[in-house]
């Protein structure tokens, strides 16, 4: 597999440089954080929150809250794998022009990658939906425990997105609390299921992959849209793409290439090929 035609030709696009990187949840498993599909394409899990569920109801909040209070420090312990450091030396080395992350993980950053485009948002941020004021998770944690003062509750299953299934009566003596300075709803700065991605960013996304040499995607099924839409644009323009992903996504049909190989591996063995920096 690596040592095949598609690295080979990996290797190659990669050593001419321009490379955009898309990545997505299959980057970050090797640090031990869920993707949503694997290798099947089947979902692992039914209910993702959505937008509507979040903003239409306060109960909805209070259960999101807590379960997330519990489950995103999962993902804050979580650190970087062979496969986020790979990127940030292709980075350091000058081959790539840009990141796109569909990854809220703030891994890429970890490994030392800069100018990390965000697509979805950063789980370790919290937004005010009143005032658009933007704050710390840690802040906010702190902020919950004190209003949570002998809180104690187990994780039954920890989901993507630092989401972790508890019981229901746990949930139910749990107390959100609102933006402090003007009252408002908190959400954590993350794009839900169900909402539009800022157009600035999208358009930032449009440009960077339109001048790509190269259009890189690491570890996404390619599945939701918000990501795959980039694959697109690059195909309409003839950039190539190359894709490295354990199990088929919906984008193989306009890549140019596309490895089935764990990407741990994979990248460490591409950076070797690429030889010692210059
Ligand atoms: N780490 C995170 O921040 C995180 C985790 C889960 C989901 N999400 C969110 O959910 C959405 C999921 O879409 P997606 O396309 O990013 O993920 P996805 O779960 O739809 O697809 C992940 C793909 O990566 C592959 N994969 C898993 N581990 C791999 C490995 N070690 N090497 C190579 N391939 C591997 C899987 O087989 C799968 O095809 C995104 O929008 C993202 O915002 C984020
Ligand atoms: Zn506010």
């Amino acid at each position: 597999m690596l040592g095949g035609l598609a690295f080979k030709t990996l290797v190659r696009l990669v050593s001419d440089g321009g490379v955009v990187i898309l990545s997505g949840a299959g980057l970050s498993t090797e640090s031990g954080i869920p993707d949503y599909r694997g290798e099947t394409g089947r979902k692992r899990r039914a209910d993702p929150m959505t937008y509507q569920t979040f903003i239409g109801s306060a109960e909805a909040r209070r259960r999101y809250w807590a379960r997330s209070h519990l489950g995103w420090r999962h993902i804050a312990r979580a650190e970087p794998n062979a496969g986020h450091h790979a990127v940030a030396q292709l980075q350091a080395r000058g081959l790539v022009s840009g990141i796109i992350t569909q990854n809220v993980d703030g891994l890429h950053q970890a490994a030392g990658a800069r100018k990390v485009i965000e697509l979805h948002g950063a789980i370790d941020r919290v937004m005010c939906m009143s005032c658009g004021g933007r704050t710390s998770r840690g802040l906010l944690d702190q902020r919950l425990r004190e209003a949570n003062p002998g809180w104690h509750a187990q994780a039954i299953v920890i989901n993507p997105d630092g989401d972790a299934v508890i019981a229901d009566d746990q949930i139910d003596g749990f107390d959100v609390v609102d933006c402090h300075s003007c009252g408002g709803l908190l959400k954590p700065d993350v794009v839900f299921f169900g909402e539009n991605v800022p157009r600035i960013r999208v358009d930032e996304c449009y440009a960077l992959t339109g001048e790509a040499r190269t259009l890189l995607v690491l570890g996404s099924s390619l599945t939701v849209m918000s990501g795959f839409r980039f694959v697109r644009h690059a195909g309409e323009r003839a950039i190539p793409v190359a894709i490295v992903n354990q199990g088929a996504t919906r984008g193989d049909d306009h890549a140019l290439l596309a490895l089935d190989a764990p990407l741990g591996p994979a990248l460490t063995a591409l950076l070797a090929e690429l030889g010692p920096a210059s």
